[in-house]
């Protein structure tokens, strides 16, 4: 196994590439499930994620090809032979259960593993099963496997209201709708940029969808969808995790190809800590202001709010805030694994319940630390730019499931960090 090591130092000066997002290409990739005519995605990110769904779509019978470095995923689902998703790739990911609308719509029937829970919480798919109870179908929960059939003739529209706002069953709910028989309306639908983007997708591949980026979606389904060439929309997380880089270290970075519509809640919260972040057409670009990083309260929520995936890294800017920030986590209820480690790191850090409160000290120093899941895998890197001394980062495997190329981005913006092998 790897581990990262991070040494704090200099301020940070530069240019960093923002890739396609994990999290829509997680999405457009099962939608290659609901044609028989090819999909490709332009700009995908080189990820394990993105490794794993490629093993699930091939063990269903689909066709992935990684072009151009992986940039390219050329998809076709012409031979479908299969609709089971089994535990052993499931379990990997959890976004594996985004194959089960586009499986039940185009074939009437799917076999998917529950993936149960993971390090941020027990994260459920109750929402994603209750949308497709309301289009008709039939689901049994058997042996750890959700058994679902569409009735005679295949699903049908149907109204879901969402209790709460949930990305994955909207977008799982979205992919099943189009090609339902009749109308679907997806109320308290989700609006992240990921969920626009798997429309647009869609609609290029002969979907009929309004209402994409609103509370209300409405999917006239269609006979087929067709192929198309879809471009994958920005990380926006990647991007913020990036955009935090000079107000750890000091210093100057743009990051290309981001726009400030994808995270105006964050920039917002960044600028009210100290940040100076400016737009143009390149990208965005975040200068650390003159005086010291400002103790902000945050609250996480669904889109256009600030995004649970940022919550870690943004705690971690706090630590050496002057003053006391609140971390409310209002997503995943046990979204807070970074905390213990930053306190080995020296952060004065009390976490009760869904709040984190964070007193700021003058300097965090290295340590050795580890996390359980990317995001505080990448929020520890973040910290030991500002730490003194080194911060050994293990459990890399984290990380590599959603940045790719993380330890020459940073170093190509003068970061001192590199990637070594464990010995034993
Ligand atoms: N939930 C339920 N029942 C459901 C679905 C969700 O109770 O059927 C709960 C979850 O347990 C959670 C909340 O609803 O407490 C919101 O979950 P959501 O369904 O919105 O999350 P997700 O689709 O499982 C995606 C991202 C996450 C990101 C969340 C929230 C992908 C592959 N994953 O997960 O990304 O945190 O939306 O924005 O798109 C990450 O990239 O690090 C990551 C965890």
């Amino acid at each position: 196994m790897d581990s990262i090591l991070v040494t704090g130092g200099g301020p940070l000066n530069g240019t960093i590439p923002i890739a396609g997002a994990k999290n829509a290409c997680l999405t457009l990739m099962p939608a290659t499930l609901l044609s028989d005519e090819p999909l490709t995605l332009t700009n995908a990110p080189r990820l394990s994620d993105i490794r794993t769904m490629t093993t699930l779509l091939e063990s269903l019978g689909a066709e992935v090809s990684a072009l151009s470095d992986g940039l390219v995923l050329a998809m076709s689902s012409h031979n479908l032979n299969g609709n089971r998703a089994d535990y052993d790739i499931v379990r990997k990911m959890r976004a594996s259960i985004l194959v089960l609308g586009p499986l039940l719509a185009r074939h009437g029937k799917a076999v998917v593993s529950l993936p149960g829970g993971c390090a941020i919480g027990a994260r459920p798919v109750d929402l994603h099963l209750k949308a497709f109870e309301a289009m008709g179908a039939t689901l049994e929960l058997r042996d750890g496997y959700v058994h679902a059939e569409a009735p005679e003739g295949g699903l049908r529209g149907g109204v879901v209201d969402f209790p709460f706002v949930s990305v994955g069953a909207t977008e799982n709910a979205l992919m099943a709708a189009t090609l339902a028989k009749g109308t679907t309306t997806l109320r308290n639908a989700a609006q992240e940029p990921e969920i626009v983007d798997l429309a647009h997708c869609l609609q290029a591949m002969g979907a009929r969808i309004t209402g994409e980026g609103t509370d209300t979606i409405t999917i006239e389904g269609v006979d087929r969808l067709h192929g198309a060439t879809h471009r994958v929309v920005t990380d926006r997380i990647e991007l913020g995790t990036y955009m935090l880089a000079p107000l750890f270290a000091g210093g100057e970075v743009t990051c290309l190809g981001g726009k400030r519509d994808l995270l105006e809640a964050f920039c917002a919260k960044i600028e009210e800590a100290g940040a100076e972040v400016t737009e143009t057409p390149e990208g965005l670009t975040v200068r650390r202001g003159t005086g010291p990083i400002k103790a902000v309260d945050v609250e996480t929520e669904p889109f256009p709010g600030f995004p649970t995936d940022l919550q870690a890294q943004m705690m971690a800017l706090l630590c050496t805030a002057e003053g006391t920030s609140v971390l409310e986590e209002k997503i995943f209820e046990n979204r807070f694994m970074h905390a213990p480690e930053l306190i080995r790191m020296g952060a004065n850090i009390d976490v009760h319940g869904g709040h984190a409160t964070v007193h700021g000290v003058a300097k965090l120093k290295g340590a050795p630390v580890m996390a359980t899941d990317l995001r505080a895998s990448v929020s520890l890197i973040l910290a030991g730019l500002a730490a003194e001394g080194t911060t050994k980062v293990s459990r890399v495997y984290h990380l590599d499931r959603g940045y790719e190329h993380v330890v020459a981005k940073l170093r190509g913006v003068g970061a001192q960090i590199e990637r070594v092998r464990d010995d034993g």
